[in-house]
Protein backbone atom coordinates (compact mmCIF):
# COMPACT_ATOMS: atom_id res chain seq x y z
CA UNK A 1 0.00 0.00 0.00
CA UNK A 2 1.36 3.53 -0.65
CA UNK A 3 2.66 5.85 2.14
CA UNK A 4 0.11 7.53 4.18
CA UNK A 5 -0.41 10.94 3.12
CA UNK A 6 1.00 13.33 5.76
CA UNK A 7 -0.93 16.49 6.82
CA UNK A 8 0.20 18.97 4.91
CA UNK A 9 -0.47 16.82 1.87
CA UNK A 10 -4.09 16.59 2.37
CA UNK A 11 -4.03 20.29 2.52
CA UNK A 12 -2.61 20.60 -0.66
CA UNK A 13 -5.06 18.18 -2.17
CA UNK A 14 -7.85 20.28 -0.25
CA UNK A 15 -6.27 23.36 -1.75
CA UNK A 16 -5.67 21.84 -5.69
CA UNK A 17 -9.66 20.94 -5.47
CA UNK A 18 -11.27 24.11 -3.70
CA UNK A 19 -8.74 26.59 -4.44
CA UNK A 20 -8.23 28.03 -0.65
CA UNK A 21 -6.06 26.56 1.98
CA UNK A 22 -7.70 24.31 4.72
CA UNK A 23 -9.24 25.75 8.17
CA UNK A 24 -7.42 22.77 9.24
CA UNK A 25 -6.63 19.39 9.38
CA UNK A 26 -8.08 16.43 11.54
CA UNK A 27 -7.06 13.13 12.22
CA UNK A 28 -8.54 9.75 13.57
CA UNK A 29 -8.10 6.44 13.87
CA UNK A 30 -9.03 2.83 12.97
CA UNK A 31 -9.11 0.37 15.75
CA UNK A 32 -8.22 -3.56 16.64
CA UNK A 33 -10.45 -4.61 19.14
CA UNK A 34 -7.89 -6.53 21.84
CA UNK A 35 -10.78 -8.29 23.17
CA UNK A 36 -14.81 -8.08 24.20
CA UNK A 37 -16.56 -8.46 20.49
CA UNK A 38 -20.05 -7.53 20.48
CA UNK A 39 -20.44 -6.98 23.99
CA UNK A 40 -21.00 -2.93 23.65
CA UNK A 41 -24.82 -3.09 22.55
CA UNK A 42 -24.89 -5.33 25.28
CA UNK A 43 -23.75 -2.95 28.06
CA UNK A 44 -20.80 -4.65 28.73
CA UNK A 45 -16.84 -4.16 28.11
CA UNK A 46 -14.39 -4.26 25.52
CA UNK A 47 -11.04 -3.51 25.21
CA UNK A 48 -9.94 -1.72 21.89
CA UNK A 49 -6.79 0.36 20.22
CA UNK A 50 -6.23 2.75 18.29
CA UNK A 51 -4.08 1.68 15.15
CA UNK A 52 -1.66 3.93 12.95
CA UNK A 53 -4.46 3.59 9.80
CA UNK A 54 -6.48 7.12 10.14
CA UNK A 55 -8.37 8.87 8.31
CA UNK A 56 -7.53 12.74 7.73
CA UNK A 57 -9.89 15.66 6.94
CA UNK A 58 -9.31 19.35 5.85
CA UNK A 59 -12.00 21.39 6.06
CA UNK A 60 -12.94 25.04 5.68
CA UNK A 61 -16.18 26.86 6.70
CA UNK A 62 -17.77 28.63 3.62
CA UNK A 63 -20.11 31.59 4.27
CA UNK A 64 -22.89 29.98 2.34
CA UNK A 65 -25.31 27.18 2.60
CA UNK A 66 -23.08 24.88 0.11
CA UNK A 67 -21.66 21.97 1.10
CA UNK A 68 -18.83 20.52 -1.17
CA UNK A 69 -16.93 17.08 -0.77
CA UNK A 70 -13.87 15.07 -2.44
CA UNK A 71 -12.96 11.78 -1.39
CA UNK A 72 -8.74 11.47 -2.12
CA UNK A 73 -9.08 7.36 -1.84
CA UNK A 74 -12.38 6.94 -4.34
CA UNK A 75 -12.71 8.25 -7.36
CA UNK A 76 -15.69 9.90 -7.60
CA UNK A 77 -15.35 13.63 -8.33
CA UNK A 78 -16.76 16.91 -5.96
CA UNK A 79 -19.80 16.26 -4.79
CA UNK A 80 -21.81 19.48 -3.99
CA UNK A 81 -25.00 19.81 -2.13
CA UNK A 82 -27.22 22.50 -0.39
CA UNK A 83 -27.06 22.06 3.08
CA UNK A 84 -31.21 22.59 3.57
CA UNK A 85 -31.58 19.12 1.27
CA UNK A 86 -29.19 17.62 3.69
CA UNK A 87 -31.25 14.28 5.55
CA UNK A 88 -30.79 10.79 6.26
CA UNK A 89 -32.58 9.89 3.07
CA UNK A 90 -30.84 11.85 0.83
CA UNK A 91 -26.90 11.04 1.83
CA UNK A 92 -25.41 8.16 -0.53
CA UNK A 93 -22.25 6.55 -0.36
CA UNK A 94 -19.32 7.59 1.23
CA UNK A 95 -20.70 11.26 1.78
CA UNK A 96 -23.28 9.50 4.19
CA UNK A 97 -19.92 9.05 7.26
CA UNK A 98 -19.10 13.01 6.74
CA UNK A 99 -22.38 14.16 6.16
CA UNK A 100 -24.05 11.79 8.66
CA UNK A 101 -22.14 13.99 11.10
CA UNK A 102 -22.85 17.04 10.41
CA UNK A 103 -26.68 15.91 10.40
CA UNK A 104 -26.41 14.36 13.66
CA UNK A 105 -24.47 17.88 14.69
CA UNK A 106 -26.82 20.11 13.34
CA UNK A 107 -29.82 17.94 15.06
CA UNK A 108 -28.11 19.18 18.20
CA UNK A 109 -28.53 22.52 17.45
CA UNK A 110 -24.72 23.04 16.25
CA UNK A 111 -24.56 25.95 13.73
CA UNK A 112 -22.97 24.22 10.49
CA UNK A 113 -23.92 26.54 7.40
CA UNK A 114 -21.63 25.56 4.14
CA UNK A 115 -18.40 24.07 4.02
CA UNK A 116 -15.28 22.32 1.41
CA UNK A 117 -14.34 19.22 2.95
CA UNK A 118 -11.67 16.63 1.64
CA UNK A 119 -10.88 13.14 2.84
CA UNK A 120 -8.28 10.99 2.56
CA UNK A 121 -7.98 7.51 4.86
CA UNK A 122 -5.20 4.51 5.05
CA UNK A 123 -8.01 2.45 7.27
CA UNK A 124 -9.06 -0.45 4.75
CA UNK A 125 -12.40 -0.31 4.25
CA UNK A 126 -14.42 -3.27 4.87
CA UNK A 127 -11.10 -5.05 6.88
CA UNK A 128 -13.26 -4.99 10.47
CA UNK A 129 -10.71 -1.93 11.41
CA UNK A 130 -13.22 0.69 11.54
CA UNK A 131 -12.70 2.59 8.55
CA UNK A 132 -16.28 4.35 8.84
CA UNK A 133 -15.71 5.64 12.45
CA UNK A 134 -12.40 6.65 11.55
CA UNK A 135 -14.03 9.39 9.11
CA UNK A 136 -16.78 9.91 11.41
CA UNK A 137 -14.21 10.85 14.28
CA UNK A 138 -12.31 13.04 12.51
CA UNK A 139 -15.26 15.02 10.87
CA UNK A 140 -17.17 15.10 14.49
CA UNK A 141 -13.59 16.67 15.94
CA UNK A 142 -12.78 18.86 13.13
CA UNK A 143 -16.79 20.70 13.46
CA UNK A 144 -16.37 20.69 17.30
CA UNK A 145 -13.33 23.11 17.10
CA UNK A 146 -14.42 25.15 13.97
CA UNK A 147 -18.03 25.43 15.27
CA UNK A 148 -17.03 25.61 18.85
CA UNK A 149 -19.54 23.50 20.19
CA UNK A 150 -17.56 22.65 23.30
CA UNK A 151 -18.74 18.95 23.32
CA UNK A 152 -16.66 16.26 25.09
CA UNK A 153 -15.25 13.25 23.90
CA UNK A 154 -17.62 11.15 25.20
CA UNK A 155 -20.40 13.10 23.42
CA UNK A 156 -18.49 12.83 20.09
CA UNK A 157 -18.95 9.04 20.25
CA UNK A 158 -22.34 9.35 20.57
CA UNK A 159 -22.49 11.63 17.70
CA UNK A 160 -20.79 9.23 15.37
CA UNK A 161 -22.54 6.42 16.77
CA UNK A 162 -26.23 7.99 16.21
CA UNK A 163 -24.54 9.14 12.48
CA UNK A 164 -23.65 5.10 12.13
CA UNK A 165 -26.93 4.26 13.44
CA UNK A 166 -29.31 6.56 11.91
CA UNK A 167 -27.92 7.50 8.50
CA UNK A 168 -25.58 4.36 7.74
CA UNK A 169 -28.44 2.40 8.77
CA UNK A 170 -25.97 -0.12 11.18
CA UNK A 171 -27.48 -1.10 14.34
CA UNK A 172 -23.52 -0.39 16.02
CA UNK A 173 -22.33 0.05 19.49
CA UNK A 174 -20.37 2.64 20.62
CA UNK A 175 -16.80 0.56 20.78
CA UNK A 176 -14.85 1.49 17.55
CA UNK A 177 -16.08 5.72 17.89
CA UNK A 178 -14.76 5.18 22.08
CA UNK A 179 -11.84 3.97 20.38
CA UNK A 180 -10.77 6.16 17.76
CA UNK A 181 -11.34 9.00 20.24
CA UNK A 182 -10.19 8.30 23.59
CA UNK A 183 -6.99 6.50 22.40
CA UNK A 184 -3.69 7.42 23.40
CA UNK A 185 -0.55 6.07 22.39
CA UNK A 186 0.91 2.81 24.40
CA UNK A 187 -2.03 2.00 25.92
CA UNK A 188 -5.63 -0.15 25.22
CA UNK A 189 -8.79 0.96 26.23
CA UNK A 190 -10.97 -0.43 28.92
CA UNK A 191 -14.13 0.56 28.30
CA UNK A 192 -17.30 0.16 30.46
CA UNK A 193 -20.41 0.65 27.44
CA UNK A 194 -23.09 1.00 29.48
CA UNK A 195 -21.67 4.18 31.88
CA UNK A 196 -18.52 5.62 29.02
CA UNK A 197 -16.25 5.37 31.73
CA UNK A 198 -12.99 4.39 30.10
CA UNK A 199 -9.35 3.73 31.66
CA UNK A 200 -6.06 4.16 29.60
CA UNK A 201 -5.04 0.66 29.82
CA UNK A 202 -0.39 0.33 29.31
CA UNK A 203 -0.14 -2.03 26.45
CA UNK A 204 3.55 -1.86 25.86
CA UNK A 205 4.05 -4.62 23.36
CA UNK A 206 7.42 -3.98 21.97
CA UNK A 207 8.54 -4.07 25.49
CA UNK A 208 7.46 -7.34 26.23
CA UNK A 209 9.44 -8.29 22.78
CA UNK A 210 5.78 -8.75 20.90
CA UNK A 211 3.66 -7.58 18.14
CA UNK A 212 0.04 -7.66 17.01
CA UNK A 213 -0.33 -8.85 13.51
CA UNK A 214 -3.25 -7.93 11.56
CA UNK A 215 -4.41 -10.66 8.94
CA UNK A 216 -6.88 -8.91 6.24
CA UNK A 217 -8.58 -11.93 5.10
CA UNK A 218 -10.07 -9.56 2.37
CA UNK A 219 -13.36 -11.28 3.02
CA UNK A 220 -15.36 -7.61 3.42
CA UNK A 221 -18.92 -7.36 4.85
CA UNK A 222 -21.07 -4.56 5.66
CA UNK A 223 -23.20 -4.34 9.00
CA UNK A 224 -25.81 -2.49 7.34
CA UNK A 225 -27.62 -5.70 6.06
CA UNK A 226 -27.61 -9.23 7.76
CA UNK A 227 -25.92 -10.94 10.20
CA UNK A 228 -24.66 -8.12 12.76
CA UNK A 229 -28.52 -6.54 12.77
CA UNK A 230 -29.51 -10.57 13.64
CA UNK A 231 -27.01 -11.24 16.14
CA UNK A 232 -27.72 -7.75 18.07
CA UNK A 233 -31.58 -9.20 17.41
CA UNK A 234 -30.72 -12.43 19.07
CA UNK A 235 -29.03 -10.69 21.98
CA UNK A 236 -31.71 -8.60 23.22
CA UNK A 237 -34.33 -11.25 22.92
CA UNK A 238 -32.10 -13.08 25.16
CA UNK A 239 -32.16 -10.34 27.51
CA UNK A 240 -35.48 -9.64 27.65
CA UNK A 241 -36.50 -13.73 28.49
CA UNK A 242 -33.95 -13.77 31.21
CA UNK A 243 -35.98 -10.60 32.69
CA UNK A 244 -32.33 -8.00 32.38
CA UNK A 245 -31.68 -4.87 31.31
CA UNK A 246 -29.16 -5.89 29.23
CA UNK A 247 -27.06 -9.05 28.77
CA UNK A 248 -24.29 -6.99 30.45
CA UNK A 249 -26.68 -7.94 33.35
CA UNK A 250 -26.18 -11.94 33.20
CA UNK A 251 -23.39 -13.40 35.33
CA UNK A 252 -21.29 -16.22 34.27
CA UNK A 253 -23.19 -18.55 37.10
CA UNK A 254 -26.59 -17.45 36.05
CA UNK A 255 -25.94 -19.49 32.38
CA UNK A 256 -26.84 -22.63 33.56
CA UNK A 257 -30.24 -21.02 34.62
CA UNK A 258 -30.58 -19.00 31.17
CA UNK A 259 -29.89 -22.66 29.13
CA UNK A 260 -33.40 -23.87 30.66
CA UNK A 261 -35.39 -20.80 29.97
CA UNK A 262 -33.57 -19.82 26.05
CA UNK A 263 -33.92 -22.31 22.84
CA UNK A 264 -30.56 -23.33 21.92
CA UNK A 265 -29.39 -21.06 19.36
CA UNK A 266 -30.42 -17.74 21.50
CA UNK A 267 -28.60 -19.91 24.45
CA UNK A 268 -25.51 -19.77 22.77
CA UNK A 269 -25.04 -16.45 21.74
CA UNK A 270 -26.17 -14.95 25.24
CA UNK A 271 -23.24 -17.61 26.73
CA UNK A 272 -20.64 -16.00 24.26
CA UNK A 273 -21.41 -12.27 25.48
CA UNK A 274 -21.69 -13.20 28.53
CA UNK A 275 -18.40 -15.22 28.48
CA UNK A 276 -16.57 -12.45 26.88
CA UNK A 277 -17.56 -9.78 29.45
CA UNK A 278 -15.92 -11.52 31.59
CA UNK A 279 -12.76 -12.32 29.60
CA UNK A 280 -12.67 -8.36 28.75
CA UNK A 281 -11.81 -8.32 32.78
CA UNK A 282 -9.39 -11.09 33.15
CA UNK A 283 -7.56 -9.30 30.41
CA UNK A 284 -7.37 -6.54 31.70
CA UNK A 285 -6.24 -7.85 35.43
CA UNK A 286 -3.71 -10.44 33.52
CA UNK A 287 -2.22 -7.28 31.72
CA UNK A 288 -1.80 -5.48 35.14
CA UNK A 289 -0.44 -8.70 37.16
CA UNK A 290 1.38 -10.36 34.22
CA UNK A 291 1.67 -8.57 31.45
CA UNK A 292 0.83 -8.99 27.28
CA UNK A 293 2.28 -12.08 27.09
CA UNK A 294 0.17 -14.05 29.62
CA UNK A 295 -3.42 -13.00 27.68
CA UNK A 296 -2.48 -15.21 24.87
CA UNK A 297 -5.22 -18.27 25.77
CA UNK A 298 -8.06 -15.56 26.37
CA UNK A 299 -7.70 -14.03 22.86
CA UNK A 300 -8.08 -17.44 21.50
CA UNK A 301 -10.81 -18.31 23.86
CA UNK A 302 -12.60 -15.56 22.80
CA UNK A 303 -12.39 -16.68 18.63
CA UNK A 304 -13.73 -19.93 20.12
CA UNK A 305 -16.84 -18.39 21.46
CA UNK A 306 -17.54 -15.94 18.60
CA UNK A 307 -17.03 -19.38 16.27
CA UNK A 308 -18.58 -21.98 17.96
CA UNK A 309 -21.37 -19.85 19.89
CA UNK A 310 -21.41 -16.47 17.80
CA UNK A 311 -21.53 -17.90 14.30
CA UNK A 312 -19.75 -14.96 13.15
CA UNK A 313 -16.03 -16.23 12.28
CA UNK A 314 -15.42 -17.74 8.33
CA UNK A 315 -12.95 -20.36 6.90
CA UNK A 316 -10.43 -17.58 6.55
CA UNK A 317 -10.47 -15.66 9.32
CA UNK A 318 -10.29 -19.40 11.25
CA UNK A 319 -7.52 -20.38 9.06
CA UNK A 320 -5.68 -17.05 9.88
CA UNK A 321 -6.03 -18.00 13.55
CA UNK A 322 -5.57 -21.30 13.58
CA UNK A 323 -2.09 -21.28 11.26
CA UNK A 324 -1.19 -18.15 13.83
CA UNK A 325 -1.39 -20.46 16.70
CA UNK A 326 0.23 -23.60 14.93
CA UNK A 327 3.63 -21.05 13.82
CA UNK A 328 4.52 -19.52 17.46
CA UNK A 329 1.29 -16.88 17.98
CA UNK A 330 0.98 -16.57 21.93
CA UNK A 331 -3.01 -15.99 20.95
CA UNK A 332 -5.05 -15.30 18.31
CA UNK A 333 -8.75 -14.00 17.30
CA UNK A 334 -10.76 -12.55 14.68
CA UNK A 335 -11.27 -8.96 15.66
CA UNK A 336 -14.82 -6.58 14.69
CA UNK A 337 -17.86 -7.20 13.75
CA UNK A 338 -17.22 -10.59 12.28
CA UNK A 339 -18.78 -12.27 8.83
CA UNK A 340 -14.84 -11.64 7.49
CA UNK A 341 -12.59 -8.37 8.14
CA UNK A 342 -9.45 -9.26 10.01
CA UNK A 343 -7.91 -11.68 12.63
CA UNK A 344 -5.35 -10.43 15.11
CA UNK A 345 -2.33 -12.07 16.58
CA UNK A 346 -0.41 -11.73 19.28
CA UNK A 347 2.93 -13.10 18.93
CA UNK A 348 6.66 -12.65 19.71
CA UNK A 349 8.55 -10.51 17.47
CA UNK A 350 10.99 -12.57 16.49
CA UNK A 351 8.14 -15.19 14.83
CA UNK A 352 6.73 -12.38 12.68
CA UNK A 353 8.39 -13.76 10.10
CA UNK A 354 7.50 -16.95 10.41
CA UNK A 355 3.51 -16.54 11.02
CA UNK A 356 3.53 -14.01 7.82
CA UNK A 357 4.72 -16.79 5.95
CA UNK A 358 2.92 -19.37 7.31
CA UNK A 359 -0.59 -17.37 6.88
CA UNK A 360 0.51 -16.54 2.80
CA UNK A 361 0.84 -20.22 2.31
CA UNK A 362 -2.16 -21.80 4.03
CA UNK A 363 -4.41 -19.37 2.31
CA UNK A 364 -2.89 -20.07 -1.32
CA UNK A 365 -3.52 -23.63 -0.55
CA UNK A 366 -6.90 -23.23 0.55
CA UNK A 367 -7.23 -21.17 -2.58
CA UNK A 368 -8.28 -18.30 -0.62
CA UNK A 369 -7.30 -14.37 -2.00
CA UNK A 370 -4.30 -13.57 -0.58
CA UNK A 371 -4.23 -11.41 2.91
CA UNK A 372 -2.78 -8.66 3.76
CA UNK A 373 -1.16 -8.81 6.95
CA UNK A 374 0.89 -5.67 8.90
CA UNK A 375 2.08 -5.01 12.66
CA UNK A 376 -0.09 -2.60 14.49
CA UNK A 377 0.63 -0.83 17.66
CA UNK A 378 -1.16 1.46 20.03
CA UNK A 379 -1.27 4.91 18.27
CA UNK A 380 -2.68 8.07 19.14
CA UNK A 381 -6.91 8.89 18.60
CA UNK A 382 -8.45 11.63 17.14
CA UNK A 383 -6.26 15.00 17.08
CA UNK A 384 -5.98 17.93 15.31
CA UNK A 385 -2.94 17.78 12.75
CA UNK A 386 -2.62 21.25 11.00
C1 LIG B 1 -18.56 -3.45 14.88
C2 LIG B 1 -19.45 -2.41 15.53
C3 LIG B 1 -19.12 -2.25 17.01
C4 LIG B 1 -19.08 -3.60 17.72
C5 LIG B 1 -18.25 -4.59 16.94
C6 LIG B 1 -18.32 -5.99 17.52
O1 LIG B 1 -17.24 -2.99 14.87
O2 LIG B 1 -19.32 -1.18 14.88
O3 LIG B 1 -20.05 -1.38 17.62
O4 LIG B 1 -20.37 -4.07 17.97
O5 LIG B 1 -18.65 -4.67 15.56
O6 LIG B 1 -17.68 -6.02 18.75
Amino acid sequence: MSAAPGPAQVAEKFAAAFGQAPDGVWSAPGRVNLIGEHTDYNDGFVLPFAIDRTAQVAIRLRADNTARLLSGYGHQGVVSLEMATLSPETMKGWTAYPLGVVWVLRQMGVDIGGFDLYLDSTVPTGAGLSSSAAIECAVASAFNELCGAGLTANQLVLVGQRAENEVVGAPTGILDQSASLLATGGHAVFLDCRTQESRLVPLDLAAAGLLVLVVDTKVTHAHATGGYAARRASCELGAEVLGVAALRDVAAADLAVAAGLLDAQTFRRVRHVVTEDQRVLDTVAVLADAGPAAIGALLTASHASMRDDFDISCDELDLAVETALANGALGARMTGGGFGGSAIALIPAAEEPRVRAAVVRAFADAGFTAPDIFAVSPAPGARRVL
